[in-house]
């Protein structure tokens, strides 16, 4: 295992400390004056994915203190431990690899002893046939109709990353209407079972430990509505399959054993769309296309295992992000995609990302003094720039951002591209540049206002810039430059977890509100008043139980 060091006990973070102050000081305005080599040196081409991280607040001395800081954490040997299988999910006391689920290589994956890619492959092989039986209408319904609706039932990592890859995919997409239902709010499922019809509906109950209250909760209700359509107890098995770790709960539900797509305990629930998790993905788009984005993900898996620091695009999207969190005291991080399919980009990597790293107890057991896991946030450019940008662009905070573009669209509409993209491009060299009080004077002077209105008005138009971010350029949006990207996020995720020196695959932190929700429920079953909780809980409680039908 990989030593458990507190990065501020590092010799790097001691320069970095001094390092700051000067780097502080300076504009990235005069950075990219002083040095015309500026975007070859501090920008990454990988595969169809360029990254530009010039418009950051560093210098070389930056990015060798930083990569440094990543040595002095024993970053490599934390990379190797987890591609090999160690297990470095110790408060679960599990491996993390979901790298083996997209190994495209003829390398053995070894837990305990046992080699898990040959389990691997035939989960793959399972799915690739039930996509085709499901597409080519040889599956049939119980009334002998062939499937058009797929509704997958799943919460958190069982449904987050098949709702961003089918969304983000949406091109690609095969003649089957897949749903997602993910809310315990019956709304959620009510509203969807609307839509489709018992006889040519698919449930897909995703869940790894099969007991989660919200994905149990809406499979039941989802079996009882089957049911009551006329459907039969054996017709459960032609519309029924399970996505889970746990065969005994998913033979307890009725789920024919047959239909169950399994995957293991060293997958993580916010990792796991590469995983039988991702079956409503392959339904969505193809069995092909999903084996494209595994591919995909494996290419950025070979990069990050095997490229230097200085060439390792998820190493260095993780030292900026530590950079700002740690020294500039940022407290969020945008992702901010120009690519509509990518509209749920950003609340993918908001699980991905905080349950990570959203920690404040170190791999020591002990609390740590430094600022860990940053909130993570975005909407889709242009949306956004009509909402929260004003804050980014002349707000009191700090916002680090990544762009994300397509340089070519699925859908080529007249100018549309060019607008989206003359949008993306004038984003961040607008935060980066701003606009002096030369300038906006100078502006007013020509748009002919008064000495006594510029005066008046001028301080508001200045911007100040110097607003870090990074633009990642992707060529077209496929299920395999899809994978890269999300391998590439994932990785991030993974080099701040061990710089932070954080457990990142653990999750405990929502345990404490699934526990008191389950306290809470039996008193919902009557009108008696409460008073086992604070007056405030009580209070709610009680108002709620006069109020309702
Ligand atoms: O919210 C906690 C969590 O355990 C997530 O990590 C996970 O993705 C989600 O719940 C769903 O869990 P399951 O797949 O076991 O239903």
């Amino acid at each position: 295992m990989f030593p458990k060091i507190n990065f501020t006990t590092t010799k790097a973070y001691q320069y970095l400390v001094d390092h700051y102050i000067d780097i502080n000081q300076q504009d990235l305005r005069e950075l990219f004056a002083a040095d015309p080599q500026r975007f070859e040196k501090f920008s990454i081409l990988f595969e169809d994915i360029l990254l530009d991280y010039s418009k950051n607040r560093v210098n070389d001395e930056t990015i060798a203190l930083l990569i440094q800081l990543a040595k002095e954490c024993h970053l490599s040997e934390a990379i190797a431990a987890m591609f090999a299988g160690e297990r470095i999910n110790v408060t679960e006391n599990r491996p993390v690899l979901h790298t083996a689920l997209r190994n495209q290589s003829d390398q053995s994956v070894f837990v305990d002893g046992k080699d898990v890619m040959p389990a691997v492959r035939n989960v793959l092989v399972q799915v690739k046939a039930f996509t085709e039986k499901i597409l080519s209408g040889e599956w049939k319904g119980y009334t002998g109709k062939v499937i058009t609706d797929v509704v997958n039932i799943g919460i958190g990592g069982s449904d987050l990353g098949p709702v961003m890859v089918t969304e983000a995919l949406k091109a690609y997409k095969t003649r089957l209407n897949v749903h997602f239902v993910s809310n315990v709010d019956g709304t959620h499922i009510a509203e969807t079972l609307k839509e489709v019809d018992p006889e040519t509906t698919l449930f897909l109950i995703a869940s790894k430990t099969f007991t989660t209250q919200e994905t149990m909760a809406n499979a039941h209700t989802a079996k009882d509505w089957f049911l009551s359509r006329g459907a039969g107890q054996k017709d459960v098995a032609k519309h029924f399959a399970a996505l889970s770790t746990n065969t005994e709960a998913v033979t307890a539900f009725g789920i024919d054993p047959q239909n169950m797509f399994v995957f293991w305990d060293w997958v993580g629930g916010r990792y796991s769309l590469w995983s039988a998790i991702g079956l409503s993905i392959s339904l969505a788009i193809g069995f092909d296309n999903f084996e494209e984005l595994l591919k995909g993900a494996y290419e950025a898996d070979e990069h990050f295992r095997t490229s230097a620091f200085e060439e390792n695009i998820p190493v260095i999207l993780a030292l900026l992000g530590i950079w700002y969190n740690n020294f500039f005291e940022a407290e969020s991080h945008a992702i901010l995609p120009y690519d509509q399919y990518l509209h749920r980009f950003a609340a993918y990597f908001q699980q991905g990302d905080m349950e990570s790293n959203g920690k404040y107890i170190d791999r020591n057991g002990e609390r740590v003094d430094y600022q860990t896991g940053p909130i993570i946030w975005g909407e889709p450019g242009t949306n956004g720039q009509h909402a929260f940008y004003q804050l980014i662009h002349q707000g009191t905070k700090l916002i680090p951002c990544d762009f994300i573009a397509p340089a070519n669209s699925l859908n080529p509409i007249g100018n549309h591209h060019q607008l989206l993209l003359s949008n993306f491009f004038a984003q961040t060299e607008a935060l980066m540049n701003g606009k002096t009080e030369e300038e906006v004077v100078a502006e007013f002077q020509k748009a002919g206002k008064s000495n006594a209105e510029i005066e008046e008005l001028k301080a508001y138009k200045v911007f100040e810039g110097n607003r870090p971010t990074n633009s990642i350029l992707l060529k077209k949006m496929t299920p395999r430059t899809l994978g890269r990207l999300i391998a590439l996020y994932e990785h991030k995720i993974f080099v701040q977890g061990v710089i932070w020196n954080v457990y990142s695959f653990d999750q405990w932190g929502v345990e404490l509100g699934k526990q008191l929700a389950n306290k809470i429920l039996p008193e919902l079953s009557d009108d008696n008043p409460i008073t086992s909780h604070d007056s405030s809980t009580n209070g709610l409680i009680n108002a709620y139980k006069s109020w309702r039908d």
